[in-house]
């Protein structure tokens, strides 16, 4: 179960599991379960109504290890919910657990009120009614809890699930649509499991530095399992869901395979690649030709995301490259798309010269504003300890840091000091115009809500909706624990 424990303080600045965890351990264990397809909602088919419970079940994440898990009406993570573009789809969502919780939208842009983050509390028991406008490309999204310093440990717990918003577009294309046969979504999350095959959430002060990382990595809440797919083209909507873990993936074979949509949407073109990286938040969509009849592993390289800094390096939660999951060849089923489109979408890119605004955002590690003065674990710390800050602030939720004018756009330049964070803003879909200097390469040219900035990037970001002032949108670092210290701030629009 998930217990929340007292983290300990400024002392136990390593603590000694941090030293024992420096491999995933996934495929010592080889499970070879099938992958679990989450069900879908066809929220059209539906009437536009969706109702979702969030309360505890018992999932076994290793098959024959039965444990205490969280789910919006499902043992672990959630429905597959698909949403049709120009509808109103009313969500009604209630709270079983035993603590407040929110719902958030990553990835919808819709008007603020509606957005799910942590003004939207729907305390345990209560219902959340909210209808979602929605109006975007098509595209992968999802929802996960976003309360007030309590995303990390819910998320851990087992919440999260995949939205889909349809316009036709990938119908037109051709691209591979049957749910659960050559369209698969995966959530890639890692996990720390006790000798019963229960997830452990206790992050120590220099989990909360660093994120929390585990050593072994699930994909729709399953360690190591097998797809078994058609001779073809198969589409993964790749979500990464951890917490803190940058996924490097790449096939053990070395095969190429294209990207064709980022967060928000499809890339002009597809884009081939060997290795993708995707930090906390973000989604791809790729194409894999599986008409080898081949089996393979989708693997990751070594997540090396730490704080750099002399005196941490030994005990960093460094975590080793491993595999993630297997994928097979099922003879039985018909390979219904065989060829990659050439072209996708038309995307006009929005001239930046039109910006109103320029706003600069430094992603500031407590180690050298906080701990090395002496104070990251005093005053105006979170309830974790170590407060973790943007330009030097941490989060205050009655506090807005921004006022955007509804119709315009702003270039905003991220900086992140000591380790890569991925930056999230809420209720957009913005442009990378450039990434630590370069231009980005072209699989990240499309719409984006989350960037993984290692030094420096600069957006431009477009106000679409409205977010008054008792419901204003986040932008944060997307590693959880980061989140939760403070590394977020607000935004309004009018
Ligand atoms: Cu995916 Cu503010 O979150
Ligand atoms: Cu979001
Ligand atoms: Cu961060």
């Amino acid at each position: 179960m998930f217990t929340r424990r007292h983290f300990v303080a400024a002392t136990a600045l390593t603590s000694v599991s941090l030293l024992t965890r420096s491999n995933i351990s996934a495929y010592a264990a080889r499970s070879e379960a099938p992958l679990p397809i989450p069900q879908l909602i066809d929220a059209k088919a539906n009437a536009n109504a969706v109702s979702l419970t969030i309360g505890q079940g018992v999932h076994a994440y290793r098959p024959g290890q039965s444990v205490p898990s969280f789910g919006y009406s499902a043992p672990v993570l959630g429905p597959v919910i698909r949403l049709a573009r120009d509808e109103r789809v009313d969500v009604t969502i209630e709270n079983k657990m035993s603590r407040p919780t929110t719902v958030h939208w990553h990835g919808l842009v819709i008007p603020g009120e509606m957005d799910g983050g942590p003004h939207n509390s729907i305390p345990a028991g209560d219902r959340w009614k909210v209808s979602l406008p929605v109006d975007q490309p098509e595209c992968t999204a999802w929802f996960h809890p976003h309360p007030h310093e309590e995303t990390a440990e819910q998320v851990y717990s087992g919440l999260a699930g995949v939205l889909i918003v349809e316009d036709g577009s990938g119908e037109r294309m051709g691209l591979p649509r049957s749910y659960g046969v050559d369209d698969l979504p995966l959530v890639l999350q890692d996990r720390f499991f006790d000798r019963r095959g229960a997830p452990i959430y206790q992050p120590g002060p220099m989990d909360i530095m660093a994120g929390y990382r585990g050593d072994t990595i699930i994909v729709n809440g399953a360690v190591a399992p097998i797809a078994r797919v058609p001779a073809g083209l198969v589409r993964l909507r790749l979500l990464n869901g951890a917490n803190a873990r940058i996924f490097d993936l790449r096939f053990s074979d070395g095969r190429s395979f294209h990207a064709i949509a980022s967060d928000g949407g499809y890339l002009a073109t597809p884009v081939r690649l060997r290795n993708l990286l995707i930090a906390p938040g973000e989604r791809y969509e790729v194409l894999i030709d599986f008409a080898d009849g081949s089996e393979v592993m989708l693997e990751t390289g070594a997540d090396q995301n730490v704080p750099m800094m002399g005196m941490m390096r030994g005990a960093a939660p460094f975590v080793g490259g491993g595999s993630v999951m297997k994928f097979q060849i099922d003879p039985s089923q018909r390979a219904a798309v065989t060829s990659v489109p050439k072209h996708l979408v038309d995307m006009p890119l929005p001239d930046r010269s039109k910006a109103v605004a320029r706003r600069q955002f430094l992603l500031n590690d407590m180690i050298m504003g906080g701990m090395m003065g002496g104070m990251g674990f005093g005053r105006g710390a979170g309830r974790f300890g170590p407060a973790m800050t943007i330009n030097g602030q941490p989060f205050d939720s009655d506090r807005i840091d921004v006022e955007t004018k509804l119709g315009t756009m702003e270039v905003w330049e991220i900086g992140s000091q000591m380790m890569a964070h991925p930056f999230h803003v809420h209720g957009t879909q913005f442009q990378i115009l450039s990434l630590n200097g370069q231009v980005p390469p072209l699989h990240l040219q499309g719409w984006k809500d989350t960037v993984l900035v290692a030094r420096e990037a600069q957006i431009l970001v477009p106000f679409k909706q409205t977010a008054p002032r008792d419901h204003p949108f986040m932008f944060h670092c997307h590693i959880l624990e980061h989140e939760d210290a403070g590394m977020m701030g607000q935004y309004i629009c009018s």
